[in-house]
């Protein structure tokens, strides 16, 4: 998710972890810190920008001078609120272990519990400080291993995702890193070696990389560098020649934020059923719920508060918790919401969904319903942002951070952590075993599909071409797609400053029906469920009217074929899956659509990706 450097060489290298955490910063950050080796092991580390840890560092250099081997990170919370103890890198108790680290140990609160009982104390609410101690308790019981035999030795306990990077003074001059789930590079300088979460901030240094796999460990030295799998397997590793510009990197290797956050939604997607989806147990995990459950399922209703993209997830999550979980949903424009005086009293459940947490309207929203006496829930992207402060429980997307100002990936994020909680509130009342285990693996195969989808891309610019002078659009579905149509337009207005609509396609003959002409281009998301048929009907009446059709439509359907002008197939799936695919082809429609109308897609004008008035 966020940012590591590390380096071994002959130059000081405090400047360079800190130039090279500033190159990551577009990755998002709510804290960063160092660790170095000269003797001893000083690190500083706190909230804030990496710009902040810089001038504390130019403040106080003595301490770091010398050292010339070292580790850096920038944190993008995903436990534990941004703080300077939780920002990392995080030390045993000797302060002889640093350890910085990206991603998520999903079995972290066991190894806690473990931890703690053996005597260990935690100075940090991350998930990551299990990690160190873990790598001390080892260590404890044979002094005489390697860091890397320690750290393989560690590893075999955690459960999750890392990218990881140990110093110790205790086996000097060497830095260890592993990956599995979170990328890292090393870079080759002449006699000097840089680690990093990316390229970014090697670029400038050096040319030659060399990527690790998933499940590989490497030991760096000033001599160079070795590679074997966790499971102590030695590999091949060839070196690749760094061939693109720094701006470019920064967006790895994208045009823009968006079109990069629309393509990482495969891996998020994973990242965000991480050791939540039990597809075989047929369960769920939600760790920030689960003591708040049984009141969750005993509600007489659902109040869900949101704006946005975020509140067209919301209008999908009423479809999902009213077909798994059978309790009435209610979704409110949270603007609307908290000054209509709404009926609200403590059987009611209110769920506040925002990415950025942030939101002044759906903030105040949640602060109305709390005084009423609700429960409040929050489903929500950014770790430590004031919603989930003030929310009682909730679960967050885990989807990293979001920069371009149009939302995606933190719209699939909030599909699929619906999507879990329809699933355990049905739990024992509305579904059976069964059906639970098939609707997870429904959803654990998403990641998959979208990167199928994901690979219309060249087809959906053609489309982008011909229809990029449109003046208009209309957006149509039905159920489940009724609120992708919703999606697919804001998307395309936000960016391209094209008039788009979205409608449910039957309320089309109610009104929208005359706008349809030779210059209406109307996508209808067309995929084959129970209103299929339904939907065909109402293609005909827009061809018979001269508009011009876009359709997504199930893999092999033949039928839309004949009536659209384009067709984009998508893979065939449920109803309740279908919007984390159909809105994947409409984020790049429109992307492709305002990047030829010369638009700046990542900040669209008038718009903030953080709306904090109201
Ligand atoms: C999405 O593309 C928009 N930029 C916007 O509608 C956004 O979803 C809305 O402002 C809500 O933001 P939030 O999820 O951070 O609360
Ligand atoms: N899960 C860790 C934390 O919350 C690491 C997050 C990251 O990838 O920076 O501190």
């Amino acid at each position: 998710m966020c940012g590591i450097v590390g380096y071994i060489g002959m130059r000081e290298a405090a400047p360079i972890l800190l130039s090279g955490l500033q190159r990551l910063e577009y990755r998002g950050y709510d804290s960063a810190g160092i660790a170095l080796q000269n003797g001893g092991l000083p690190f500083m580390k706190q909230k804030g920008s990496v710009g902040a840890l810089l001038a504390a560092y130019e403040e106080s250099p003595a301490k770091m001078v010398g050292a010339t081997l070292g580790i850096g990170h920038t944190r993008w919370a995903t436990h534990g609120d941004p703080s300077d103890r939780n920002a990392h890198p995080h030390l045993n108790a000797d302060e002889d272990i640093a350890l910085i680290h990206n991603g998520i140990v999903e079995n972290y609160s066991l190894l806690r519990k473990e931890l703690i009982s053996e005597g260990y104390a935690f100075l940090s609410d991350t998930d990551s400080e299990v990690l160190v101690h873990l790598v001390d308790r080892i260590w404890k019981t044979d002094p005489s291993l390697s860091l890397e035999a320690v750290v393989r030795a560690a590893l075999r306990h955690v459960e999750g995702a890392y990218g990881l990077c140990v110093i110790s003074p205790r086996d000097p001059d060497k830095i260890v890193v592993a990956r599995k789930g979170s990328p890292l590079v090393i870079g080759i300088g002449e006699g000097e070696y840089f680690i990093a979460s990316d390229a970014a901030p090697i670029v400038e240094h050096t040319k030659k990389v060399v990527y690790l796999s998933d499940g590989e460990m490497a030991v760096v030295t000033r001599e160079g560098y070795q590679v074997k799998t966790i499971e102590n397997v030695e590999t091949e590793k060839v070196i690749t020649e760094l061939d693109f510009s720094l701006e470019k990197i920064e967006k790895g290797g994208f045009e823009h934020f968006m079109l990069k956050e629309i393509f990482e939604q495969p891996e998020v997607m994973r990242d965000v059923m991480r050791g939540r989806v039990r597809t075989e147990e047929g369960r769920v995990v939600l760790g920030g719920i689960e003591d708040y459950l049984d009141r969750l399922k005993q509600a007489k209703r659902i109040v869900i508060c949101a704006c946005g993209t975020s509140w067209h997830a919301g209008l999908i999550g009423e479809y999902l918790i009213e077909d798994f979980a059978r309790i009435p949903v209610e979704v409110d424009y949270a603007s609307e919401f908290r000054y209509r005086n709404p009926i609200i009293g403590p059987d009611d459940v209110v769920i506040v969904i925002s990415q950025s947490g942030e939101t002044a309207d759906t903030l105040a929203a949640l602060r109305a319903a709390k005084e009423k006496g609700a429960m409040v829930m929050g489903i929500c992207n950014v770790v430590g942002s004031t919603i989930p402060r003030e929310t009682m429980c909730g679960i967050y997307t885990h989807a990293g951070p979001e920069v371009g100002v149009a939302s995606t990936k933190a719209f699939t994020a909030q599909v699929i952590v619906l999507y879990m909680l329809a699933l355990a509130l049905s739990k024992g009342r509305t579904i059976s075993h069964d059906e639970m285990r098939l609707s997870l693996k429904e959803l654990s195969q998403v990641p998959e599909h979208a990167a199928k989808i994901l690979e219309l891309d060249a087809q959906i610019q053609t489309i982008a071409e011909s229809f990029k002078d449109a003046r208009n659009f209309l957006y149509l579905g039905r159920g489940y797609n009724f609120p992708v149509a919703l999606e697919g337009a804001l998307k395309l207005k936000e960016i391209s400053y094209i008039h788009a609509e979205g409608y449910p396609a039957a309320e089309m003959k109610h009104g929208p029906i005359a706008l349809i002409d030779e210059d209406m281009p109307v996508i209808f998301i067309a995929t084959r469920d129970s209103s299929y048929n339904k939907i065909l009907s109402n293609i005909e009446e827009v061809r018979s009217r001269k508009g011009r059709v876009i359709a997504i439509a199930s893999e092999g359907d033949t039928e839309v074929a004949r009536l659209a002008e384009h067709v984009i197939y998508i893979p065939q799936a449920s109803a309740q899956i279908m919007p984390l695919l159909t809105v994947i082809p409409l984020q790049l429609l429109s992307y492709h659509i305002a990047t030829r109308r010369g638009c700046n897609v990542d900040r669209p004008r008038n718009l903030a990706k953080s709306v904090t008035v109201e």
